[in-house]
Order: C-alpha cells, then structure tokens, then sequence
C-alpha cells in the first residue's frame, strides 16, 4: 500500500511525520518469529520514537518496552505496555526514577555502576521491596559503528567491566534488597556486521555460565538492540542470523533472551514530510529551501547522516545537486546534501525517508519552533496522533513568570 503523499498535506500541512503502523508491526512479527522455538521477550526502544500510539502499537504485539527514563517507563505504561515487560536503562537513573520503577513494579532495572547498585538497593530498603535488577556489562567489542552511536568499548560511558560486574553480582547476591534476575549488553546503533554481536554475545554468555556456577541464577538475557536498517544501500544482518547468533551463545543456558530494537523497528516506517518553500545559489552552490529543519530531524546534522530525500511528483527537467536545507539559523541546518533535483518553483512536496526512528523524538524547539504533526497511517487511512505545536504550547511554562 503506498502512503498519499499529497493528500496527507493537503489535510495535516508540512512538515509532517508520517508512520506506516503496517510496516512497523511487520518488522516487529519478522523480528520475533527469527526467536522461534527460544523463549524471547522483543522490548521496543522507546527511544527512537516515544509517541503514544507508536508504543500501543507494538504493545498489541505483545511487545515489552526498553525505557531509559521515567518519563519513557510512564509512557509504555500508558500505551499498554504491562509493567512485567519493562526494563528500565541508563547510567544516570536519579532516586526519585529509581523509586518511582520500583513502585510501578516493571521487569527490572538496569544497573548502569556500582555506585547505582547501592542506590537501588537504599531505595529498595526503604520501600521494603526486593528490586529486580540486572547489570549491563560493556564487553569491549569494537560494534564497528559511527562513534556516537557505539556503546560496547571501555572508552564509552556505558555499563562496566566484566571484573566489576561480577562483583557487582556477588553484592546483589547477598543483599536482601536486591534480587540480580538479568545480563544486559548493548554495543551499538545500527550494526551491519553479525561478528562484533555474535563476540559479546559469547563474552557475556560465558559470564552467565561461571555466575551460575556460584549460585547466581540468572534468568535474562538482554542482547540490546541495535539491528541497523538500509538508509541508502547498507547490506544488513538477517534477523534470523541474528537471532541464531544470540540462540547459539546462550545454548544449555535457561534464560529468557530479550532483545531491544527500536530503529529496526520503526525507521523505515516514518518519514518526513516537507515544502519547498524557495531556490537559491550562492556562486555556484545551489540551496533548497524548505519548511522542515534540524529541529525536526537532527540527525543529518548531528550525525552526518543520510537520509533518502525525493519529489513526491517527480518533475522533468535537467537535474543537478543542491542542499536541501531549513530556515535555521545555523550552517549545519541540512537535511540533505547534493541531492539531485530538477528545478524547483517553490511548493513542491519533499518526502524523507527512514524518519521514524530518531526523528521526532530528537526534535526541538530551536528557533521557537514548533514541533511537527505526526499521524498514523494505517488500514488506509490517515489519523492524527500528535498534533502540531501551537505557539502557545512554547511559552506555556514561561508566560506566567514574565514580569513588567
Ligand atoms: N538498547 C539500548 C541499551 C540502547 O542504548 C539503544 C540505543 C537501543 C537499545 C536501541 O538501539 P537501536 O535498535 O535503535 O539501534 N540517536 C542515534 C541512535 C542512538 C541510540 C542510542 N541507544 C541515531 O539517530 O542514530
């Protein structure tokens, strides 16, 4: 089914994210038969795109959730997630997001360090609860990624060595506050290379195996995410490859593999929407200007990213490269580089494709501008599932103290 471009502007204006909930639970049913005959608890990123009924969309699959915030554990919640499929990560868990998982009752809480370890634990105490806990170790293995988005190398901020690790489960183990149920590594974002995975995979399977043998019964096994997506002409990891590296590692093991996507999930399901608002040179270099920005998708200039850019209606005439930019004010606002295009008057539709993982949920109010519609697209149909940002939703937490 191909999504009208043109009639979803005429009804909701630009720029405007468009997610096709078809596409995305077929990525997540693909996902989870590759883990047939295992048993596999599939927690969707929350991260890559937070709205509402993106989430209640997987949780209808069945989906658990991967949250690295309260505010993201909330809205897995509020969107059907139930609390026994949520994990809660992120080095930085303050006390209050500590007590407030503990209270909502979900899967596990990600411990991130050592020092978070004795905080969970206070906070269990005090709660007179056992907290479910699980370490996220950092295996040291090169994912072979963009620096930015690699997680699994000791120069990386994320989880702990395998030494501490252990020690951190021999504490778990004796407290009686804390219960160590789980493993958890993540080494990168958008891997297409199946040997770094299937490496830490074994380093953290091996780990499972000599915590066993003193007693420490791990149930989960949580691989991350991290699965990439074609951008543009990527060769990509097989899901069932994936899954048989995971299956292979844990074998003889009893555990429960997690797994935690979320670009595989909903990348190639968004896309961005957005109106040629004018043309221009600079000397010879020519500019596309349109009305979606940085503060919409980020990731082109964050990351240098690229991101498929067409002409809804394609239009003749002799193509040449321009620089798809917004109306930001700042050089690095680009959506797309030499991006070949005929001559534009101004009005044509642009579509960006592979928006809906880390699109949105990066966007900003930079410039005082508001965030852009979202809506479904589904059975056919259209449904609006965020609406634009009026001016008034910016200055509603800072009218009330203007003074003078
Ligand atoms: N689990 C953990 C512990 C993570 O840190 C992440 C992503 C995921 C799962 C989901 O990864 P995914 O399956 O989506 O690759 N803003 C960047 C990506 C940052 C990813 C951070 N962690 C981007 O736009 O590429």
């Amino acid at each position: 089914m191909s999504i009208n471009f043109k009639l979803a502007e005429k009804e909701f204006k630009t720029p405007l994210y468009i997610y096709d909930f078809e596409y995305m639970r077929n990525q997540y049913r693909e996902l989870k038969s590759a883990f047939e005959g295992s048993k596999s608890l599939i927690t969707y990123a929350v991260k890559s795109n937070s709205n509402l009924s993106v989430i209640s969309n997987f949780a209808k699959e069945g989906s658990g959730a991967d949250c690295v915030s309260i505010g993201e554990v909330k809205r897995a919640l509020m969107a059907g997630i139930e609390p026994y499929k949520i994990i809660f990560s992120g080095v930085g868990k303050s006390y209050s997001e500590i007590k407030e998982a503990l209270e909502l009752k979900i899967l596990m809480i990600n411990v991130e360090s050592e020092a978070e370890l004795f905080l969970v634990e206070e906070v269990a105490k005090e709660l007179e609860v056992e907290a479910r806990v699980s370490i996220r170790v950092n295996p040291n293995v090169d994912p072979k990624t963009h620096p930015y988005i690699s997680t699994g190398l000791h120069e990386n901020k994320f989880g702990v060595d395998i030494d501490m690790a252990k020690r951190m489960y021999i504490i778990a183990k004796k407290s009686n506050s804390l219960d160590p149920i789980g493993i958890h590594f993540h080494i990168g974002s958008q891997l297409t290379n199946l040997e770094p995975i299937a490496e830490a995979a074994e380093i953290i399977a091996d780990l499972v195996k000599s915590l066993k043998a003193i007693d420490i019964d791990i149930k989960f096994f949580d691989a991350g995410g991290g699965l990439g997506v074609r951008y543009s002409d990527e060769i990509l990891i097989e899901p069932s490859n994936y899954a048989k590296v995971i299956i292979d590692a844990v074998k003889g093991l009893d555990v429960t593999i997690i797994c935690e996507p979320g670009r595989y999930l909903s990348a190639n399901g968004g896309y961005l929407l957005t109106k040629v608002l004018y043309e221009k040179k600079n000397g010879n270099k020519r500019f596309t200007i349109v009305d979606a920005a940085m503060n919409d998708l980020l990731r082109p200039s964050l990351y240098n990213a690229y991101h498929r850019i067409e002409l809804v209606e394609p239009k003749s005439g002799d193509e040449s490269e321009s620089d798809v930019v917004g109306p930001i004010c700042e050089s690095g606002d680009f959506l797309g580089k030499d991006v070949m295009l005929p001559k534009l008057d101004g009005g044509e539709l642009l579509v960006i494709y592979s928006a809906g993982a880390y699109g949105f949920t990066m966007a900003s109010n930079y410039n005082t501008r508001g965030r852009a519609c979202e809506v479904a697209y589904d059975n056919g149909e259209f449904r609006v599932i965020r609406r634009r940002e009026s001016f008034e939703d910016l200055i509603e937490a800072e009218r009330l103290y203007l003074q003078g």
